[in-house]
């Protein structure tokens, strides 16, 4: 026992349980046995090699000295964050208030500390993607949750409106993660009417204190209907131009770009040009990690210089979308074959199959050789890492699994 590490600092899990999994999963297949491993948080395609979108590893090749060696600003190159920002939204004049942060995760870790005081809460949907949980508590508050609408049912507005009112009594302010659209772990958005309501609710709240909305888009890129994501972004972006909820985003090219080992991302308030709020997140990054690489900004700023590289892209990720979508329609199929309700999967990486016990069942189903990561509300199965042929074997070991040998 290390007596100089803290006593609060000595029960953690040696290792990322969701990466436990995955190592598991991956022994016993170095072992012999077939595997299906549902736990991978990353894109694969069907041989299971990890998808590189071409495109940017050609733009990275192209990167010149002084695009990579250099410090970046503190608060990150400003063609970068007004780069990264209009991929989002691609009229807004300025990124606004923002930073560059290593990925999304940065990003979320200084939100918690710039908009909420040590001990109070954050609110966000459950199921929640677990790394927010870690956030969370490594900044010194805790998380409440509102629930996240199940497939076909609309948002429960009783329960937002109870969460929100009960945390403007009791801290006189509200931070709300909200990873919408294409939300890790359900695969789902809320539809224009949730979103519309929770809009509403948000406006109420902030009538009585301070709201920020901190839009977490990790997958957008990878939706069935991208229509469907543009309309989401035009009612955050009417909502954020109306200025009584402060909108933020936090912005990741881990998946958009295939990059997640460059660490790379932003926090940006794209409708909010304040000096003190960019002056607070300058010193949130200049307290954590000073500069955040350089060479992953530079090629965002050259990708928005470059029509021709935007087109391949947007191609790529056309046909990586269509990839995923394949693989849920088939995973779809197969439950509702084996006597289970679909799982309507409208983008990113994952789908949520709702079970009581998700730990038991997730046991019994790794002793058919089948991983999938359990959640409280239920398990976590990464279409990304799965092949469209291996659903029907996931959907027998799932029903199996839930009833009891
Ligand atoms: C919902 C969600 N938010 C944020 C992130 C952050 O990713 P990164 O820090 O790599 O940008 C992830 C990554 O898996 C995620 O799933």
């Amino acid at each position: 026992m290390t007596l100089q590490l803290l006593p609060t600092r000595r029960a953690f899990l040696a290792d990322d349980p969701i990466f436990a999994l995955n190592a598991e999963a991956q022994a016993r297949k170095a072992g012999g046995e077939s595997v299906l491993n549902a736990t991978v948080g990353a894109l694969l395609d069907d041989s299971g090699q990890l998808v590189i979108l071409e495109t940017v590893m050609d733009l990275w090749r192209e990167l010149t000295a002084l695009e990579v060696a250099p410090y970046a600003p503190i608060a990150g190159d400003p063609g970068f964050l007004k780069a990264l920002v209009r991929r989002h939204w691609p009229l807004v004049p300025s990124s606004g208030a923002a930073c560059a942060t290593p990925g999304g995760s940065g990003a979320l870790a200084i939100s918690l500390r710039n908009f909420l005081e040590p001990g109070q809460s954050l609110l966000t949907a459950a199921p929640f993607w677990s790394p927010y949980g870690t956030l969370a508590a490594e900044n010194g508050v805790a998380l409440a949750t509102a629930p996240w609408p199940r497939a076909g049912e609309a948002l429960d507005t009783g329960a937002w409106a109870a969460g929100l009112q009960a945390l403007m009594k009791a801290q006189g302010r509200i931070l709300l993660w909200l990873n919408d659209p294409c939300h890790n772990p359900t695969g789902r958005s809320l539809s224009p009417a949730d979103r519309a309501c929770l809009a509403g609710l948000l406006r109420e709240a902030a009538t009585r204190g301070p709201v920020t909305l901190l839009l977490d888009f990790a997958y957008l890129d990878y939706a069935r209907d991208p229509g469907a994501v543009a309309a989401a972004l035009a009612d955050y972006e009417a909502l954020g131009a109306e200025g009584e909820v402060l909108v933020g985003a936090s912005l990741s090219i881990s998946k958009s770009l295939t990059l997640y080992g460059a660490r790379c991302g932003a926090l940006a308030f794209p409708w909010r040009n304040e000096p003190t709020l960019q002056a607070a997140l300058t010193q949130s990054c200049r307290g954590t990690w000073s500069n955040c690489a350089r060479a992953p900004q530079s090629l965002v700023v050259r990708l928005a210089q470059e029509g021709r590289a935007q087109e391949h892209l947007s191609a790529e990720h056309r046909h990586w979308s269509e990839v995923l979508s394949h693989r849920a329609a088939a995973l779809d199929e197969a439950m509702v074959a084996e006597g289970m309700e679909a799982l309507h999967w409208a983008g990113g990486f994952f789908v949520c199959v709702p079970v009581v016990e998700p730990t038991e069942v997730c046991a019994r189903m790794q002793a058919d050789g089948v991983f999938t990561v359990p959640l409280p509300e239920g398990l976590r199965v990464g279409l990304c890492g799965m092949r469209a042929a291996e659903a029907p074997r996931f959907a027998q070991a799932l029903r199996r699994a839930l009833v009891p040998r």
